[in-house]
């Protein structure tokens, strides 16, 4: 089974989409989507009712979800940990532990050949919009993501 973590700052917004986009195209049984944040602002807290209302929009439901913040053990636990922003990248980098920690560790957005940005924008101070904007940039990476998944059975 792959492992693959969704990282942000707040564990909110961002990494709840991503969790809940992946798991919607992916197989479960193969692989294990979880999400963290680099900050425990809002540990224990559901997803915000932006990010709640935009996934509902598009059929997905992540009010299973609560932040947690990130662990050394991720490090240990996932194959993979996708990273929002480089802020996010830099922060998660200086709590690895030796060279194979960092190469788990990757931008979101590397994944798609995206000349817009390669940082998916924190979209706690926008409005409705950029959480629209956010999901659309989540939906076409995760496609990606779980194509390659898909071809690396
Ligand atoms: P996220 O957004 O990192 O996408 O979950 C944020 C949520 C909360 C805060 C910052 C970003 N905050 O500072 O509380």
């Amino acid at each position: 089974m792959i492992k693959i973590l969704m990282v942000c700052l707040g564990n909110i917004c961002r990494s709840p989409l991503a969790e809940g986009i992946l798991k919607s195209k992916v197989n479960s049984l193969e692989v294990l989507v979880d999400s963290a944040g680099t900050s425990d602002f809002h540990q224990g807290d559901l997803p915000d009712s932006r990010s709640i209302q935009i996934a509902k929009k598009y059929g997905i439901d992540i009010t299973d979800q609560r932040s947690r913040p990130f662990k050394i053990s991720d490090f240990d636990a996932f194959d993979i940990i996708y990273v929002m922003d480089k802020s996010n990248y830099q922060n998660i980098l200086n709590l690895a532990k030796n060279e194979s920690d960092k190469q788990k560790v990757k931008l979101i957005l590397s994944e798609i050949n995206w000349s817009k940005s390669t940082e998916v924008p924190d979209p706690y101070n926008s409005g409705e919009k950029g959480f629209d904007q956010v999901f659309k940039m989540l939906d076409e990476a995760c496609a990606i993501i779980s194509s390659k998944l898909n071809d690396a059975k």
